[in-house]
């Protein structure tokens, strides 16, 4: 008798960050720090699929999606694995393509971000690693942030006030909406190289 698994997440193989192999109906539509993620051709689901190493966040970033219920801000969540979790697929811009591609960041976006954030807290929940990668615009216009599992640390994460503060300071008071990638890894580097080891020094002192 062939067993086979319920979800073909079973057949991804990575070594360390790279891919190996797939199922040919999963596509990949994003590689994150600790994981790959595919549309599930067949269901039109989005299958995040752990690098070895980060399995154990798999169950999770289930309980935190679960924590989260269906607050519209976050993608309904399907299955948890033992090294994947499957979700629903929210087809847009992440707010970095937004930047790349001169699609508009506007206030109202801001205030969904702030929106979900204040929500997650509600339920006790400490939202972390908010930055331009984890969060979409959907092609109905709606904001939705992903990737929520460093929602249980402890320490507090200033990535999302950073990003405010630059979005008031200068990207809403320059003509220029369409950032070349070059721009916005340079400054994202900055942010990581200086800033904050700046502020790391600063609280150690
Ligand atoms: N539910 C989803 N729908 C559409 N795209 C997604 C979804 N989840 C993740 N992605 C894409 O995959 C990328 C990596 O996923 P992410 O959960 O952030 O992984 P990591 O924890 O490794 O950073 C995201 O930046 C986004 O482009
Ligand atoms: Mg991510």
């Amino acid at each position: 008798m062939q067993i086979t698994s319920p979800n073909p997440a079973g057949q991804v193989v990575t070594k360390s960050d790279q891919l190996v192999r797939k199922p040919p109906e999963f596509t990949v539509i994003g590689k994150g720090r600790s994981a790959f993620v595919f549309r599930d051709e067949r269901s039109h689901h989005a299958v995040k699929v752990f690098f070895d190493q980060f399995a154990d966040l798999a169950k999770q970033e289930g309980d935190i999606y679960k924590k989260l219920g269906d607050c519209s801000y976050f993608p309904n969540i399907h299955e948890v694995g033992p090294n994947y979790i499957v979700m629903e697929y929210i087809e847009g811009n992440t707010f970095y393509e937004c930047l790349q591609k001169g699609i508009p960041i506007t206030d109202e976006m801001i205030k969904e971000v702030d929106e979900a954030l204040d929500f997650a807290r509600s339920v006790g929940l400490n939202p972390s690693d908010i930055h331009l990668r984890n969060l979409i615009l959907t092609n109905e216009g709606m904001v939705k942030v992903i990737d929520v599992v460093r929602f249980t640390q402890n320490k507090k994460c200033r990535q999302w006030d950073d990003l405010k503060r630059g979005y008031h300071r200068y990207y809403k008071k320059s003509f220029l909406k369409k950032i070349p990638k070059s721009i916005i890894e340079l400054v994202a580097l900055y942010y990581k190289k200086v800033v904050v080891p700046f502020r790391a020094k600063e609280m150690t002192e």
